[in-house]
């Protein structure tokens, strides 16, 4: 009998996405404790645009077929499994595997998709979302009526922190490279915007501010915004530390933190999930929740086929996206 394959985007050398190949590939089985998922839509996010050339934490043995975080349906389960059944609709997040028509992940690593919500957007939720209350509730203890600064507010975790921030009742300053990418992020609730690539960063959190400065800083930026930004921060304020999507991992003078009395708080959302499961559900049902309330809406710019994921990379990668970038697959 003739073996089943399926479609798969795949890294098989290092480089830019126009490396990536599709290709037919086994179609997988589920081990004890796995499922097996045809995958509906998968969205991009940053360390994919890393993970493809060598320069992400994690590295999967080449050839490996990328993708962290997808929506489908349950096709078959493995021994165990408890928690899916054939034909349920899921969110999943899999480090790698997901820009696939199917994808074998173990079963702790999904989620039921929320009522009302659709794949494009499933597939845009956990790993933005849930890296933003991790930051914002957990690591950050941001309260009510703080001031919320958010770099590279109209990217994908930037959008989130905007909603998750105004669900939290903070005042959010959201601040980007173009007043378009701050058009939307006003939509998405900014109280305030500032454009950092036309003005100086500083002075507009200071004539926002009245000088005292911002409660909660959100930074999935880094290179040249992180020291302007914490030296704007308040008295006991908290500097995030998401990710570094400028390129530059920057450096910060002691003196700074000392002097505010503040934190400098890292944020690892991948390991919170596997060291602190439970904590990790408590966020994830926060998060529907606040979904089911209309206070989450995925900002879904742009979709792609799978046969044109690297336009979708190259968005990303290029700056130009607005929220999230999808790849739907299959009908
Ligand atoms: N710590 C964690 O657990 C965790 C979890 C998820 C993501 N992350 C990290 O968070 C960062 C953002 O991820 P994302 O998926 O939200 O990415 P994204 O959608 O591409 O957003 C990143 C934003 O960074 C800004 N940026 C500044 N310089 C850039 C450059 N040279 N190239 C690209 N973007 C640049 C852009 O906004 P402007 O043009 O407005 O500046 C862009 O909107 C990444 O570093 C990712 O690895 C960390």
């Amino acid at each position: 009998m003739k073996e089943a394959t399926l479609k798969a985007l795949l890294c098989k050398q290092f480089g830019p996405p126009e490396s990536l190949v599709l290709e037919e590939v086994p179609s997988p089985k589920p081990g004890p404790g796995e499922v097996v998922l045809s995958v509906k839509a998968a969205s991009v996010n940053f360390p994919d645009v890393l993970i493809i050339q060598n320069k992400y934490q994690f590295k999967p043995p080449l050839p490996f077929s990328l993708g962290n975080e997808l929506a489908g349906v349950v096709k078959e389960v493995g021994e165990g499994v408890t928690n899916a059944k054939p034909g349920d609709r899921v969110i999943a997040f899999t480090t790698y595997g997901a820009f696939a028509e199917e994808a074998k992940t173990d079963a702790t690593r999904l989620l039921p998709m929320p009522k009302g919500m659709d794949f494009p957007s499933a597939a845009s939720f956990i790993l933005t979302y849930g890296t933003t209350d991790h930051a914002l509730r957990d690591r950050g203890r941001l309260k009510a009526g703080e001031t919320l600064l958010v770099l590279g507010a109209a990217g994908g975790v930037g959008i989130a922190a905007i909603e998750v921030g105004k669900a939290m009742g903070a005042h959010v300053i959201a601040c980007a490279s173009s007043d378009e990418k701050l058009a939307v992020c006003r939509e998405h609730g900014a109280d305030e915007t500032i454009n950092y690539a036309a003005g100086d960063l500083r002075e507009g959190i200071k004539g926002i501010t009245g000088g005292k400065g911002v409660d909660v800083i959100y930074d999935a930026v880094g290179g040249p915004y992180t020291e302007p930004a914490f030296r704007s921060i308040a008295w006991r304020g908290r500097l995030l530390v998401i990710g570094f999507a400028a390129g530059d991992i920057p450096k910060l003078p002691l003196n700074l933190p000392l002097l505010k009395g503040a934190d400098v708080v890292g944020v690892f959302w991948g390991d919170f999930t596997r060291r602190e499961p439970k904590a990790f559900l408590e966020s994830a049902r926060q998060l529907m929740r606040w979904f089911e309330e209309g206070k989450l809406k995925p900002h879904v710019s742009a979709t792609f086929p799978l046969e044109k994921a690297a336009e979708a990379m190259n968005l990303l990668a290029s700056r130009k996206a607005k929220g999230k970038v999808v790849v739907q697959i299959g009908a």
